[in-house]
């Protein structure tokens, strides 16, 4: 079977392309196949997972260049080249701005660690989202995915899925149990979901 070739986005951890990868392994990603790994940090332990897999992992430091623009030419050029069908942001901490996201209408999947419309869009990243639930004392949060488009956490929701806040919780357990019971879910299914659509087009 013809299967979509995705590209995942890191800068960190890579506990997300780590659920990918055992997603393909384990049938749930059926559809299409992790071909490319990008880095935006060499130190990403990520790229360690990606190298462990097999899968081809670069570093593109956005440091490295003096425009926005100039990096996303390089993150365009290196994806283009290898007939990427899927772009996935698993905890990508840069914001791609339109000149990079119009080049890929519905083909990019990002991952963002609450319910989407609250604790979004500019600002709200990693554990700063999940401060951020703390400190307004909701009751329920979660994850979204969603496809990306210009407007920051703006795009198309494909999947969420809710997970309660408990009493004492700090964000460092808040975040572990909103990846444990929905990121590491739902992300995986969102992308079977787009590389079957894609391959099926
Ligand atoms: C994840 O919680 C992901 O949802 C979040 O960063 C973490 C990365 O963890 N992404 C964002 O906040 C993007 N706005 P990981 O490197 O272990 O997958």
């Amino acid at each position: 079977m013809n299967k979509a070739k995705i590209c995942v986005l890191v800068s960190g951890g890579g506990t997300n392309l780590q659920a990918l990868i055992n997603a393909q392994k384990n049938g749930i990603i059926k559809s299409g196949e992790i071909t490319l790994v990008i880095s935006n940090k060499a130190d990403a332990y990520a790229l360690e997972r990606a190298k462990q897999n097999g899968i081809e992992a670069l570093v593109i430091s956005n440091k490295a260049y003096e425009t926005r623009k100039d990096f996303e030419t390089e993150l365009i050029k290196e994806i283009d080249s290898r007939d990427i069908d899927i772009i996935v942001l698993a905890g990508f901490m840069c914001i791609l701005t339109e000149f990079f996201t119009s080049h890929y209408p519905r083909r990019i999947i990002n991952v963002h660690p609450a319910l989407i419309p609250s604790f979004c869009g500019e600002g709200f990243y990693g554990l700063k989202v999940h401060e951020a639930a703390l400190e307004k004392g909701v009751k329920v949060t979660g994850a979204t995915v969603h496809y990306v488009n210009e407007i920051p956490d703006g795009g198309e929701i494909i999947m969420q899925k809710a997970v309660e806040v408990l009493d004492g919780d700090t964000p460092e357990v808040l975040q572990r149990r909103v990846m444990e019971q929905a990121e590491w879910i739902i992300l995986p299914a969102s992308v079977e979901k787009a590389a079957n659509e894609i391959i099926n087009k």
